[in-house]
């Protein structure tokens, strides 16, 4: 149900110049996910009445991603942070909840996180802002929080406008911060942009708010959560935060990785219990492996489910609606695209499975390929339970091997085999008693 009492607004009107891309800055992936939707997966939980989006070039392609699910807003031009919020006044002035600002460049936020902030905004003192401070190896050019002795914040000093002493202050701002609803378009009224960049600045309302006699405070946050992206390289370390989490995430719930660093997962991996994944394993969207599952060195997934028991690899490729049943086999370089292999079936070495269903206990030989495309259309091949597929085999589709029948080695089908039936459709072997030596003496006489 709808929390009446919060509102999100998520400022992304920035330029994003540095990513140098036609695509807008939160809508560049983490995990194959655009960032403003890990944002607004955080948020689901705390399921915000209000969602807000500040947007200025690119505006189409955010309300495209977004559709229902949040309001557009547009800042144009960008006056500062400070401005951004500003121009959600005609929606949000009135709002008596809660107010949560987020930035659409900082992606990694956890529910864990945003809730403990909305919690301290609600604590004892009911402070008017709570900010989401952070304390960074590094401080670069993040705005400074100055805490009183008695720990309450007094304001926030942007890096530029900093003295040589609030610069030395290791507690930064991350720029998410909640606000009570009540107040915060009064605070922003009273903003000018008369500092160093000429901006209005969102961190001004922190000073606003103490010479009106209100609370301030600060709730803290792990570096690594608060990190934005501003770059192709901040990109990448975003990223490299992200897998991170998801490897610690899945050896915590009974996954073996034996060598977490070279696994990659996407945002939607599902992987069950006991699963043991072998270095070098990239899982693109909309992949699930059940328990005991095996997975060796080397492979690349996507849109594939792989059930319990089954072995895949090494460098195996499972493609869209590639559906591996429980203790199939698909070895070494073997591609599986659109195609049900029932249980216990093996597809062990070369092969290419397209558009086909595999019956269970069904053996591909070596090197079988689906000739599934014509140029024009995709045809199914369909091999009965049990039936043996000798190696080289091309399977023309759309076509059917009944269960238990055995093709040749080198076979090219093109036509229905019966069940229990052998098939071969190679050009019988012929011999010719010595001709090799004949052919040998006849050509070093030459
Ligand atoms: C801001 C904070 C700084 C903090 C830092 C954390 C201010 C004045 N400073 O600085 O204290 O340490 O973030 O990363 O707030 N945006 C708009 N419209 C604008 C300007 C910005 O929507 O007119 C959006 C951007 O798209 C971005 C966010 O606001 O999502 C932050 O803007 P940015 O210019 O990166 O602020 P910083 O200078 O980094
Ligand atoms: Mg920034």
């Amino acid at each position: 149900m709808a929390q009446s009492d919060l509102a999100v607004i998520i400022l992304a009107a920035g330029k994003g110049t540095r990513m140098k891309s036609k695509r807008h800055k939160v809508l560049h992936p983490l995990g194959g996910r655009p960032m403003l939707h890990h944002l607004m997966d955080a948020l689901a939980e705390l399921a915000p009445s209000r969602k807000v989006i500040v947007v200025g070039a690119g505006k189409e392609q955010v309300a495209e991603s977004v559709g229902d699910e949040a309001e557009i807003v547009t800042q144009e031009p960008q006056l500062g942070t400070g401005h951004a919020v500003q121009v959600t006044a005609d929606r949000l002035r009135g709002f008596s909840g809660d107010v949560l600002i987020l930035y659409g460049d900082v992606p990694l936020l956890s529910t864990a996180t945003l809730r403990a902030l909305i919690a301290a905004r609600r604590g004892a003192k009911k402070p008017a802002v709570v900010v989401l401070g952070f304390e960074p190896k590094d401080a670069k050019a993040y705005g400074r929080l100055v805490v009183s002795d008695r720990g309450t914040l007094e304001a926030i000093v942007e890096h530029k406008d900093a003295s040589a002493v609030e610069k030395a202050i290791g507690l930064c701002n991350s720029g998410i911060m909640a606000v009570d609803g009540g107040v915060l378009f009064d605070l922003l009224d009273q903003l000018d942009d008369n500092n160093a960049a000429g901006e209005f600045y969102l961190t001004d309302i922190v000073g606003i708010a103490r010479r009106q006699g209100l609370e301030c405070a600060v709730a803290l946050a792990d570096e690594r959560e608060v990190m934005g992206i501003n770059s192709r390289s901040e990109l990448a370390g975003a990223e490299a935060v992200f897998q991170d989490m998801r490897r610690r995430q899945f050896m915590d719930d009974g996954v073996t990785l034996l060598d977490p660093s070279s696994v990659y997962f996407s945002h939607d991996t599902k992987i069950g219990r006991d699963v043991v994944i072998e270095p070098h394993v990239f899982f693109g969207p909309g992949v699930e492996i059940e328990d005991d599952v095996t997975i060796k060195a080397f492979c690349h997934f996507e849109g594939a489910i792989v059930r319990t028991g089954a072995s895949v690899g090494p460098y195996a490729r499972l493609r869209p609606k590639a559906d591996v049943g429980q203790k199939a086999k698909i070895g070494n370089f073997v591609e599986v695209k659109k195609s049900r292999i029932e249980p216990g079936a093996k597809v062990s070495h070369l092969s290419y499975i397209g558009d086909a269903v595999i019956g269970a206990d069904a053996n591909i030989g070596a090197g079988t390929i689906t000739c599934n495309y014509d140029g024009f259309n995709k045809s199914l091949t369909e091999i009965g339970e049990g039936a043996f597929i000798g190696s080289n085999t091309a399977l023309v589709a759309p076509v059917k091997v009944g269960a238990g029948a055995i093709v040749g080695a080198g076979s090219v089908v093109t036509r229905e085999v019966s069940a229990d039936a052998l098939a071969v459709t190679r050009a019988s072997q012929k011999e010719i008693g010595g001709w090799a030596a004949a052919f040998r003496s006849k050509q070093k006489k030459k």
